[in-house]
Formats: C-alpha cells, sequence, structure tokens
C-alpha cells in the first residue's frame, strides 16, 4: 500500500464580482438579509462570452494545481472531475478536461455528489493511489451555478447563495506514511433526495420534445429547489457526525485539529460547527463571505486559499467536511 497526499492546489474564479447589493436591484432581498442569514457579501458569476465554463474553469484551476504539483500535465494518469453544473447533459466535463489540457487518453471520471462532489472526488483519487493503480491523479470541483439561478424574487431563498468558480488539487502517491490523506468517509441518505434538488431536465420527468413545447414561464422544475431550514438542520447534524467520525477513526480529537475546511454552505452553518468543536476562528477556514456557495468546488477553492496564506503547514491535522444535495456527506482527514 502506498500512501496519498496532495501535492498541489489552484483554484479560479470569474473576475465579475456581483454584490448583495446588485442582487437587490434584480430581486426583492437586500444585503443585510443575505449577510444575516448567510454571512455572503458577494459572489462571482461569469460573463456571457468571456469563455468562462465549467470545464474552462476547472482547466485555469488545473493549471495552477499542476503547476504547484512539479509534475507535467503528461504524468497526470487519472482525472476526476466533480460538478453539478456540467457544461453538456453528456458527456462529462472530465474527458472535456484531458482534451482541454492536452493531457494523453488516460481515464477521466465525473462525479455527481453535489456539495460532497469534492471530497467524494477525493476518496476516489485516495484509493486509486493508495492501491498503486495510479500516481498523479488530477480532481476538480467546478461550478457555473449563475446562468441556471431563478434571478427574481421567486428564486431569492435559493440564487442569492450560490457562485461560479472552480478549485483543483493533483493527489499523488507518496512514500512517506505518517503523511497524506489518513482517511475519508462518505455517507448519503437518499431518502432526502428532493429536498435539494433540480429535477429538470432529466428523463424521470417528461418527454423531451413536451419540456420543449411547454416553454411555461411557471414551470420553476429547471430552477434549484431547497428546503432551507430543513438542509440546514439535516447538515449541522451531519457535518459534526462526520467530522466525528473522521477523528475517532484516526484516534483523534477536537484537540488535534489545526485547520478545518468546511464546505461553504452558509457561514452560520460554519459557525455552529466550529462552536461544536470548540475551535478557534484561527482553525476554520471560511471564504463564504467573497464567492457564496460554489459546491463542488467550495472546498478546493478555500483549501487552495488557506494555503496560499500560510494557515496550513507541514505537519498539520486537516480536516475537511461537506454536506449537500442527495443527501451527501463526506469528511478527510488530510496529515499535511
Ligand atoms: O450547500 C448545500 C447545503 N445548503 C445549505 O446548507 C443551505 C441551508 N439553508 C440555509 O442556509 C438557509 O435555510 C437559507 C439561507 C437558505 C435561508 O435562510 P432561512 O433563515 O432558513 O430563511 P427561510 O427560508 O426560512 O425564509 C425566511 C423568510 C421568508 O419570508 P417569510 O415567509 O418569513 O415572510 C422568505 O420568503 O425570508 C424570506 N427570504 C428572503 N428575504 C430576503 C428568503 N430568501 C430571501 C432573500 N431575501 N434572499
Amino acid at each position: 500500500m502506498y500512501n496519498a497526499k496532495i501535492a498541489g492546489l489552484g483554484y479560479y474564479v470569474p473576475e465579475n464580482v456581483v454584490t448583495n447589493d446588485d442582487l437587490s436591484k434584480v430581486m426583492d432581498t437586500s444585503d443585510e438579509w443575505i449577510q444575516e442569514r448567510t454571512g455572503i457579501k458577494e459572489r462571482r458569476h461569469v460573463i456571457n462570452g468571456d469563455g468562462d465554463t465549467t470545464t474552462a474553469m476547472g482547466v485555469k484551476a488545473a493549471k495552477v494545481a499542476i503547476e504547484r504539483a512539479g509534475i507535467d500535465k503528461d504524468e497526470i494518469d487519472f482525472i476526476i472531475f466533480a460538478t453539478l453544473s456540467p457544461d453538456y447533459y453528456f458527456p462529462g466535463p472530465g474527458v472535456l478536461v484531458q482534451r482541454d489540457l492536452g493531457i494523453k487518453t488516460v481515464g477521466a471520471l465525473d462525479v455527481r455528489n453535489q456539495c460532497s462532489g469534492f471530497v467524494y472526488a477525493l476518496s476516489v483519487a485516495d484509493q486509486f493511489v493508495k492501491t498503486g493503480m495510479y500516481k498523479n491523479i488530477l480532481v476538480i470541483g467546478s461550478e457555473l451555478h449563475s446562468r441556471g439561478l431563478d434571478m427574481t424574487t421567486r428564486g431569492r431563498g435559493v440564487s442569492v447563495i450560490f457562485g461560479d468558480g472552480a478549485g483543483a488539487a493533483v493527489v499523488t502517491r507518496s512514500e512517506d506514511n505518517s503523511k497524506g490523506i489518513l482517511s475519508t468517509h462518505l455517507h448519503s441518505e437518499g431518502q432526502h433526495a428532493e429536498e435539494l434538488s433540480l429535477i429538470a431536465p432529466g428523463m424521470g420527468q417528461r418527454w423531451v420534445l413536451d419540456i420543449i413545447d411547454d416553454n411555461d414561464p411557471d414551470d420553476t422544475s429547471y430552477y434549484p429547489y431547497m428546503n432551507g431550514q430543513f438542509v440546514f438542520k439535516n447538515a449541522v447534524v451531519r457535518f459534526s457526525e462526520v467530522i466525528m467520525e473522521g477523528l475517532k477513526t484516526n484516534g483523534l480529537t477536537a484537540d488535534d485539529i489545526d485547520m478545518l475546511v468546511p464546505h461553504q454552505a452558509n457561514l452560520r452553518i460554519s459557525q455552529f460547527v466550529q462552536k461544536k468543536f470548540g475551535l478557534s476562528d484561527d482553525q476554520v477556514y471560511n471564504n463564504i463571505m467573497k464567492y457564496g456557495n460554489t459546491t463542488a468546488a467550495s472546498i478546493p477553492i478555500a483549501l487552495t486559499e488557506a494555503w496560499e496564506e500560510g494557515k496550513i503547514k507541514e505537519g498539520d491535522t486537516v480536516v475537511l467536511a461537506a454536506f449537500g444535495s442527495g443527501f451527501t456527506w463526506g469528511s478527510a482527514i488530510i496529515k499535511w
């Protein structure tokens, strides 16, 4: 058995900043409401024509991660791409990254686990590296939400939260067994699948031709739906459980955590978890204020920023945790 470590990190966010005040011009909301309920001050939205797609943003983040890992793109031997907002219905963006980065014909896997997507993807990469099957795996989380949100008062409960962006990591074989990804923990509860979902387009609902014919302005099935309070209540419980599970597996306690990087769902959720584990502000990394919730991209963006700011150092115990649509949730315990 080998060990797997994160050898390089990168992120990319579109330049276009959308403030809460900008949103209040197109829907009945306010900076005060958004900041109080979510902690978000602004987020990034792509601008049509600037070339930013889920894949393109992922590629930009990946280039930085590959360079920082100190390897050539031709040394990547597998690609894993997590997103809920792919460029195409199919094929998924993994193969588009393989094409656009000009990587040789390695395998490309798409992960569909929404806010938990990066933790799931990291877990898959970890297993492939640990078994010796692959040496360098490119893991990407990227999302383009803004084109799919209901930017009217009807959609305000969801649309103010989400933002666009991408993060990437190179997961590499390590001979040093004392460092790297110690364990990952994945869960799901499909019973609540529809509580945070985007039902259409999906073959389970209607004939594609009917959907095209309908053109019904009252049809909201094309927009994400979230039962906000229900999701919130489940999130705080599952975040805590899965962090505890990871700590216990490795014989650790909350006192051993140097840095918790939670999925940026809502600053109130992060603060709840922080309090529950008795962590200081320096031990939890949050950037939802700047980027909103970027689902599968949020952990790799936050992890990259934390690392760039020198808040993650060699030997640190880093905990990643996520919860979201599915419901799915997971954690990763890493010795940096
Ligand atoms: O990343 C995946 C996981 N996602 C999450 O973890 C999100 C979890 N949920 C949440 O973060 C919160 O539930 C939200 C931030 C989405 C909503 O906050 P809330 O405190 O649960 O608000 P609410 O949905 O209960 O709505 C309260 C009121 C309602 O008005 P009434 O019925 O009390 O008159 C809403 O219509 O706030 C209204 N409202 C808004 N007002 C201004 C909803 N959205 C907005 C808005 N601006 N954007």
